[in-house]
């Protein structure tokens, strides 16, 4: 038998870095997939291969953290994450479902761009966890299978991640954004379709690198869960801009602002989404941005290019997406606008002497789906 499941990577289209605060966030999946196909043997190894990487990552079933670094160990992970969930954690209605046994043959390939800040990291957890749920037949349901997956990036791959990329992958809709409490884990899918406006969703890939992304974000998430202590409080989630503004630690009480605010953000986006006005989120992105620059210091010199001159050029509202420190900008456009903005924030990287951005237009797509053998998807 074999299983091949595809998952997407991600934008957020508003909500950063609150994912970890307990809060809301609305992102949606792209149509960049990755791809796994999965083979059971009979001899309890696991043998992964990657199209574009060189050689076959071989490691035991029963693996653990620690064992397999670089890109295998996204794939060693949700191996492990799987089958601890399966062995340790069988919830009654399962405990007839079969476990991991043998080993597999893991091939993967992929069409979303790796380390541009779209959760390529959550696509292969997500696509390796579905695949293999499959093949083994461990009837995980969408969410669990995400919970697999961020429990291999946390703890096997040793991400500190919120919750955000691998629900993404595994739930979103297309057509749709999908507002996600991070504390219920409840989704909710608001239809989002900014061609159906005469408006365009740009992602622009500033191409930047910053060598301390992780321990950066390790330091933020510390602020915020400090703050949250210091206010009595279980996660910023809870708190309002007054208690905020109370706290005696400057920088924690910018990134608790900055928590706060964005909040307030998704649920304003939301709101007009809902009421079918895509047209006026703009200037929330815009405020999520400066937030982002200015109490939360996670953007970079590309970044705030990217969107300067994308607003100069009229974007109705543009902003990071992801974590931050490099990667990607969003902007949303009206159609007529869109060449105007795409030259300008070029102009303005080449001005810079730096690489040209990679730019895509991007629709809100589906959540992780099963390809039969002809490469049929369901
Ligand atoms: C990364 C993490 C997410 C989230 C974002 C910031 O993408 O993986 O969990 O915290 O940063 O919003």
């Amino acid at each position: 038998m074999t299983a091949t499941w595809s998952a997407p990577g991600r934008v957020n289209l508003i909500g950063e870095h609150v994912d970890y605060n307990d809060g809301l966030v609305l992102p949606f999946a792209l149509a960049f997939v990755t791809t796994t196909r999965v083979s059971a043997r009979e001899d309890g190894v696991v043998h992964a291969s990657s199209a574009g990487r060189a050689g076959t990552a071989v490691f035991g079933v029963d693996t653990q953290p620690g064992d397999v670094d670089g890109w295998a160990a996204y794939v060693a992970g949700v191996v492990w994450a799987l089958v601890s969930t399966t062995v340790t954690e069988p919830p009654t209605r399962k405990s007839q479902a079969p476990a991991i046994s043998g080993g597999m043959d893991i091939e993967i390939t992929s069409d979303l761009p790796v380390g541009a800040g779209l959760s390529s990291s959550a696509a292969l957890e997500c696509a390796v966890a579905a695949a293999v749920g499959d093949e083994f037949d461990l009837r995980l349901d969408r969410g669990e299978l995400a919970a697999a997956a961020r429990k291999a990036e946390n703890e096997y791959v040793g991400a500190p991640t919120g919750v955000m990329d691998q629900l993404a992958s595994m739930l979103c809709e297309p057509g749709h954004a999908m507002l996600l409490d991070c504390r219920s884990l409840e989704a909710t899918h608001i239809p989002f379709e900014p061609a159906g406006a005469d408006l365009r969703l740009l992602v622009i890939d500033t191409r930047a690198e910053h060598a301390l992304i992780g321990s950066e974000y390790a330091d933020r998430r510390a602020t915020c869960e400090a703050a949250a202590a210091e206010l009595g409080l279980a996660a910023l989630r809870d708190a309002t801009l007054q208690q905020v503004r109370s706290l005696t630690d400057s920088t924690q009480l910018r990134r608790a602002q900055h928590v706060v605010t964005e909040i307030q953000r998704v649920r304003d986006v939301a709101g007009l989404l809902v009421a079918g006005c895509p047209q006026d989120i703009g200037p929330f992105l815009s405020a999520s941005h400066e937030s982002l620059r200015d109490d939360y210091e996670v953007s970079s010199e590309e970044l705030d290019v990217a969107v300067e001159s994308a607003l100069a050029a009229g974007a109705l509202g543009a902003r990071l997406t992801g974590g931050g420190f490099a990667g990607c900008v969003i902007a949303l456009v009206r159609v007529a606008r869109l060449v105007p903005v795409v030259d300008r924030v070029e102009a303005a990287f080449t001005l810079h002497g730096w690489r040209p951005p990679h730019v895509w237009v991007v629709a809100p797509s589906r959540g992780a789906f099963r390809r039969d053998e002809a490469g049929a998807t369901s």
